[in-house]
């Protein structure tokens, strides 16, 4: 593979970051993940702008502009022959001897690699995934998309352990979102709900998209807290993130939802995202 490392496109082997680097020593970064479907980046600049507000929020400044790092995604797509896949990006405080502070000229670390992932025709989007609820027991400002992610490290590990390929993080009755996707509910009478964007959950790019595609298609959406049982007793469940798109969710520990099978509004709503993708 070839990756892009502070300036250089690099084989992966040759892309060495020094071992003061803040990312490593403080969790000092922040990343994005963009899907790449048919070659090409999937709400490229829903992405971009996350980033900006990430960078900005710790803050930090990227060293290039967005429309750069663009050609960058997509160079390393062309030299990759990336088909379908992500492309992943992280930006650090860069390094430096360690100490809590840091200079204010340090210049920062940029890394991006593409991986590649099935995500169109992933098995489960078929056979549903099954959640796990765990508490969420993250920090406060989960908006940021902090490279920190020993929480949701450990959110799925407790998952897998019960053969379960997402974890649900629970701040009380209410859920917050996945370890790594945004949570919806849709009820018995068919609105979909979905939590409004605070500084308790990471805003998803590809719930932005989503909203937008339900809202055309005249799906009634509510932007409010859920709470488990809300979820128990829902017609269906789904989750979105870049990795995933929308990916049906059908059984919570382990209680079957609705049918105990993927719905027919999420099928519905897969369709129009792969449209939009596309
Ligand atoms: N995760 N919530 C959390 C906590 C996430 O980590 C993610 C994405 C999402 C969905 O955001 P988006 O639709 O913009 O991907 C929600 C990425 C895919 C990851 O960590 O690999």
């Amino acid at each position: 593979r070839i990756v892009y490392l502070n300036g250089a496109f690099l084989p992966e082997n040759e892309a060495h970051i020094s071992i003061f680097d803040r990312g490593f020593l403080f969790g000092d970064g922040i990343y994005e993940v963009t899907a790449v479907l048919d070659g090409k980046l999937v709400d490229s600049d829903l992405h971009m702008t996350r980033l900006k507000r990430s960078v900005r929020e710790i803050g930090g400044e990227l060293p290039i502009s967005t429309d750069e790092i663009v050609a960058i995604e997509r160079k390393l797509i062309a030299e990759n022959a990336l088909n379908e896949g992500v492309v992943y990006l992280q930006y650090t405080r860069g390094a430096e001897d360690r100490d809590f502070l840091y200079s204010e000229d340090l210049p920062p670390t940029l890394l991006l690699f593409t991986q590649q992932k099935t995500i169109a025709h992933a098995a489960s989007a078929e056979k549903g995934i099954r959640v796990k609820t765990v508490p969420d027991q993250r920090w406060a400002r989960r908006d940021i998309k902090s490279i920190c992610l020993l929480p949701q490290v450990m959110a799925k590990r407790t998952a897998k352990a019960e053969g379960c390929g997402e974890a649900w993080m629970l701040d009380g009755d209410y859920v917050t979102e996945g370890a790594s996707s945004t949570a919806y509910v849709m009820t018995r009478d068919g609105r979909i709900i979905t939590r409004g964007n605070s500084q308790v959950t990471l805003p998803g790019c590809t719930r932005l998209a989503i909203l937008d595609l339900a809202r055309e298609a005249d799906l009634k959406i509510e932007e409010r807290p859920f709470t488990l049982e809300e979820a128990m007793d829902a017609q269906e469940i789904f989750l979105t993130s870049a990795s995933n798109f929308i990916a049906p969710i059908v059984e919570v520990d382990g209680q079957a939802i609705g049918t105990g099978e993927p719905g027919p509004v999420y099928r519905r709503l897969r369709q129009l995202y792969i449209e939009h993708a596309r």
